[in-house]
């Protein structure tokens, strides 16, 4: 219905050159990517080049890249070129952007329709059906009932914020989770945890913090939480505009709260016509639903829920009664049209092939990786420590979670061909934000192998 035969454009989409070129042009990529079979140290005639490189792409940005990571442009799914030679698996994407992996022949077909489009970017005055298309697919799928689109994570939280504000105005106080992140704007550097991420800055909202579900104390940590909660309402009775939620905590460390904590909270919250943001864009598509609010049963809770990373756009979904006014939310960009396109792929796929539920691959790979790892646990058990996370967010804490030890050892693992990223820091952990869509098993036991031979090589 939303591409008439009778329209330039979907004759375009039709035309069979168009059809044969696609052909073509993955046959081609194809071609190249048979020689990525495997990870691969650096060439040394490319090392001095590339030292040089880093060093220049340093001064230009001003601060230090976490890794020596400047990719060539070509991968196979899970593996990785840089322009140093070197193939890497990449089990972080980008802090889990390319669920896909490296050149997914699917998104190859959405960026050439994103090519044949007419405009490079889209946003205010100029939306494609693309975009009107995307926002069908996430309201459909979340049950909420608008979907504001936007280019970043933290921006996607920004415009939930004012939603918030503007409904319980002149509310002006927020409620979050202690060692949070929800971004690096001004506003939300104020509510993400992290003393770090606002230094300097000027204290711009009123955040009171409530302690995260602890899985060694469930019932007590429950209790804290919700007796905190009820002591900042009573100090500060109708001062509260939302409670931001982090189902699955990501930069804290990979902690998952469970249902029965977030309710504790969510019910005391309704009763006080509290807004319940939940901020999605780690989670979202990696837990066994495609939300994680979905996973957790919060359905009947949730107010605002805010998606990112591997959705390649991001959005703002809101119920009806949080409509903003006119003026509130608006933005030149809301996406690039080749990530809105390579959205549409993404989401589609990840509700019609078998991810999610109890034997979809999401639950598949997350178990095959425990498995790999409970077994190192358990030849070596100082080497390394579950949980292991959920679903496609993959943690282990090694050696005993020391911050420095724990950096040092992603650093080798970087340079033994396994790209990781670092979460928490008491204790440290090494997070994977698997390559869902792209991972095979022979991939999850060749990084196993790695993993164990670099923990071996510190002991
Ligand atoms: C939970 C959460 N919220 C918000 C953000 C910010 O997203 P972005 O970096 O796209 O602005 C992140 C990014 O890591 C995140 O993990």
């Amino acid at each position: 219905m939303h591409h008439p035969e009778s329209l330039i454009a979907t004759q375009l989409k039709n035309d069979p050159r168009l059809i044969q070129a696609k052909k073509l042009l993955l046959e081609t990529l194809e071609d190249y990517q048979k020689k990525i079979t495997t990870i691969k140290p650096p060439n040394s005639e490319l090392e001095q080049s590339y030292h040089e490189l880093l060093e220049t792409f340093m001064n230009l940005r001003g601060g230090k890249l976490y890794f020596p990571y400047i990719g060539s442009g070509i991968g196979k799914g899970a593996l990785v070129e840089l322009l140093d030679g070197s193939i890497k698996y990449d089990m972080i994407s980008g802090i889990g952007a390319h669920f896909w992996g490296h050149n997914h022949p699917d998104l190859l077909f959405s960026t050439i329709d994103a090519a044949l489009s007419d405009t490079i970017m889209q946003g205010h005055l100029q939306q494609n059906v693309d975009a009107l298309e995307l926002s069908e697919l996430l309201i459909s799928a979340s049950g909420l009932d608008h979907c504001f689109l936007s280019s970043t994570g933290v921006m996607a939280n920004e415009n939930a914020l004012k939603i918030a504000f503007q409904k319980k105005a002149p509310a002006h106080r927020v409620l979050a989770f202690e060692h949070c992140f929800m971004g690096r704007t001004l506003a939300m550097s104020q509510i993400t945890d992290k003393p770090s991420f606002r230094e300097g800055l000027p204290s711009s909202l009123h955040v009171d913090y409530i302690p995260f579900y602890n899985v060694n104390n469930p019932k007590e940590s429950t209790d804290l939480a919700v007796s905190m909660l009820r002591k900042h309402l009573s100090r500060y009775p109708k001062q509260h505009a939302a409670m931001c939620f982090e189902l699955v905590q990501g930069e804290g460390g990979f902690f998952p709260g469970t249902t029965e904590f977030f309710t504790a909270l969510m019910k005391i919250l309704k009763e006080h016509d509290i807004a319940i943001i939940i901020d999605e864009v780690q989670t979202f598509g990696r837990t066994p639903a495609l939300f994680a609010f979905q996973y957790f049963n919060l359905q009947d809770y949730v107010d605002i829920v805010t998606v990112g990373k591997l959705s390649q756009v991001c959005s703002t979904l809101f119920r009806t009664n949080y409509k903003p006014q006119p003026g509130l939310l608006s933005q030149t960009f809301t996406s690039s049209t080749a990530a809105i396109q390579a959205a549409k792929v993404i989401i589609n796929s990840l509700l019609q092939d078998n991810y999610f539920g109890p034997n979809g691959k999401i639950i598949k790979v997350h178990e095959h990786f425990a498995k790999n790892f409970k077994e190192i646990e358990t030849k070596y058990p100082h080497l390394i420590k579950g949980p292991y996370g959920l679903g496609a967010m993959i943690a282990f804490t090694p050696y005993d979670g020391d911050f420095h030890r724990v950096t040092k050892f992603i650093h080798e693992l970087f340079k033994a061909g396994v790209i990781s990223f670092i979460a928490g820091s008491h204790p440290a952990r090494v997070r994977f934000l698997v390559p869902m869509g792209a991972i095979k098993p022979t991939d999850i036991d060749l990084v196993t192998e790695i993993v164990q031979n670099v923990l071996l090589s510190d002991a």
